[in-house]
């Protein structure tokens, strides 16, 4: 394929956010006395906030109203979001900085497809506020994934063909996500060895000798 484009998820894998998502479902799981732990945190990755709540409350023993679940989403993007605050450029690795400024040299057109809604936040807490070329998030979608809307859109936004983009991700409904959309993916993280994905990446700049052949 001749890569035009590349679609970056946010959490996993621009930043590390996905620990301060495990923390903050963990604390609200905890004062509910829903049992919840890492093992079962992976079924969130890439998931909506409301999707990952039901899952949560999965293991509860009890029904929760809608309002009474709006106010457990909210409860707990007010601790994540409390935690996100205290990031700064310094938590974008030297890994992915470095590959995001040899594509950018390389000419390529960066976007960005997650399903979260804080992601022009997170953006500016790491210091990426305006470097891509399209942020598509969980604003602008109404299906999250494993649907491909968030990835379709980014691509719109670029305006480049799904064939000419690759995702990369690191949660199985991501893989899945991308692969449903027509692209091609390369996984990293928690579904590094999920094997829809066309290449499995140890660290973000695996993708180098992917798309810049030459590198
Ligand atoms: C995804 C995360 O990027 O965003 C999920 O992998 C999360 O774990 C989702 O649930 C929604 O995030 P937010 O910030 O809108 O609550
Ligand atoms: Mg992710």
């Amino acid at each position: 394929m001749e890569c035009r484009g590349i679609i970056f998820d946010l959490d996993g894998v621009i930043c590390s956010t996905d620990e301060y998502h495990y923390q903050a479902w963990k604390a609200l799981a905890d004062r509910l006395g829903i049992p919840f732990d890492r093992e079962r945190n992976s079924l969130l990755r890439g998931v909506s906030r409301m999707a990952s709540l039901e899952i949560i409350l999965e293991r509860s023993d009890r029904s929760w109203s809608a309002a009474e679940k709006e106010a457990l989403a909210a409860e707990k993007n007010a601790r994540y979001r409390e935690l996100l605050g205290r990031m700064t450029p310094a938590d974008l690795s030297g890994d992915v900085r470095a590959t995001l400024e040899a594509l950018r040299r390389a000419g390529l057109r960066l976007g960005i497809g997650s399903s979260s809604r804080n992601t022009p936040y997170i953006l500016q807490r790491i210091g990426l506020e305006g470097f891509f070329d399209a942020v598509a998030d969980g604003s602008c979608i109404t299906r999250s994934k494993p649907d491909p809307e968030v990835f379709l859109k980014a691509a719109e936004l670029l305006g480049l063909p799904a064939g000419d983009c690759i995702v990369v991700e690191d949660a199985h409904a991501g893989v899945e996500a991308a692969v449903r959309g027509g692209f091609a993916c390369a996984a990293l993280g928690d579904a590094r060895d999920d094997p829809r994905a066309r290449w499995h990446l140890d660290a973000l700049s695996g993708l180098l000798p992917i798309v810049l052949p030459a590198h």
